[in-house]
């Protein structure tokens, strides 16, 4: 299949919602920036075109979707029984970063909760996205728009590289504000539980939810077999196809480490950077976990350029964002630590 380029310029972009929005209705797939990565959407109540997701990723069938959506009003056409602190939940963080675990209406198919009785849902705050879910009139299934395991998207470039020619259309917009996917956060369980960490941070979520508890999977490697709360979490995820390891320490102990591997290439801080002879590239400030957030996938994704025998990725701090940004590199590097 050809995948279309639909443009952002304004001269062009009520005929690419209205192409999106027709591809949508008829039941395709249509990769849509939003704030945090970009997201490959179809219908959330087409089962046949939540289908056509799973096959364009090579996503395994037991990994649930979150359904987008643009106005609070359609929540109760995605979820059912919805708690008060959903609400007050809603009321701060959406349109914004952050999914909410709910009961599933019964309208939207099992197969998009990959069978769960559970639906996870959003509020994109990106305009390009709330404009594709307006124009469609529908709710949308949207998991990040890369091939299974590989670093998700932030840039329509990005998601060319995995999809051209496996899905319909790409909406061409800039690269996302956030950089990693939303904060995922289940209100059916008792106590309510942190499942995967993302810009809304659980410092945030403790002045609404006091109970909240971090699943342990967040920071560990679940054990073989293991049920999970959260499936995507049991999966190698967002890795380069070279050997990746996070590196844990001091700027000047993990200078003196990588510049003692040669052969090596080496993802670091800005503030770092000079004192490192390996080839390196730089994802961020340490200071500043959010610009770490913006380049992690991207620097994971370029650094198979260098042709290394390992990638060694200074680890951020586990504050604010920096957990969001901790929890992705584990899994990108399968859990390989080094402590100095
Ligand atoms: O920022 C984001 O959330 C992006 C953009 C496109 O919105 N989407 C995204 O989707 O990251 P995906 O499919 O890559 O990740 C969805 C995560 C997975 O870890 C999945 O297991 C979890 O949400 N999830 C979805 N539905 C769930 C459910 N009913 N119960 C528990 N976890 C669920
Ligand atoms: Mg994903």
């Amino acid at each position: 299949m050809k995948t279309l380029r639909l443009s952002t310029d304004p001269t062009e972009y009520d005929q690419s919602l209205q192409t999106a929005a027709d591809l949508l209705k008829a039941g395709g797939t249509v990769a849509i920036p939003t704030e945090t990565v970009y997201g490959l959407a179809a219908s959330a109540f087409d089962e046949k075109a939540v289908k056509k997701i799973f096959t364009a990723k090579g996503r395994p069938q037991d990994n649930p979707l979150i359904v987008h959506i643009a106005s609070q009003d359609d929540l109760t056409t995605v979820a059912r029984d919805i708690p008060k602190t959903a609400y007050r939940l809603i009321g701060r963080f959406w349109p914004g970063p952050l999914t909410l675990v709910l009961k599933r209406n019964d309208r939207i198919p099992a197969s998009v909760s990959a069978g769960l009785d559970t639906v996870a849902v959003r509020m994109p705050e990106n305009a390009v996205a709330r404009d594709v879910i307006d124009a469609s009139g529908l709710p949308l299934a949207a998991p990040s728009a890369n091939t299974s395991g590989r670093p998700s998207p932030t840039s329509p470039d990005a998601v060319l590289e995995d999809l051209d020619g496996k899905i319909d259309a790409v909406m061409m917009s800039e690269t996302c504000a956030v950089g990693v996917e939303s904060t995922v956060v289940t209100l059916c369980t008792d106590p309510p539980r942190l499942l995967r960490p993302g810009a809304v941070t659980a410092e945030q979520l403790r002045e609404y939810l006091p109970d909240l508890i971090l699943d342990p999977a967040i920071l560990a490697e679940p054990e073989k077999g293991a049920a999970v709360s959260s499936p995507g979490m049991k999966y190698k995820h967002y890795a380069p196809k070279t050997e990746t390891v996070l590196v844990e320490g001091e700027n000047a102990a993990f200078v003196k480490f990588v510049n003692g591997q040669p052969d090596c290439a080496a993802l670091c801080f800005a503030e770092e950077a000079d004192g490192i002879t390996i080839p390196k590239l730089v994802y961020g400030n340490a200071a500043d976990e959010r610009t770490l957030a913006h380049e992690v996938f991207s620097v994971l994704r370029h650094a198979d350029l260098f042709e290394a025998t390992k990638i060694y990725v200074h680890a951020p701090s586990k504050k604010g964002v920096g957990l969001a940004v901790y929890n992705r590199l584990l899994r990108a590097a399968a859990f390989q630590v080094v402590k100095l």
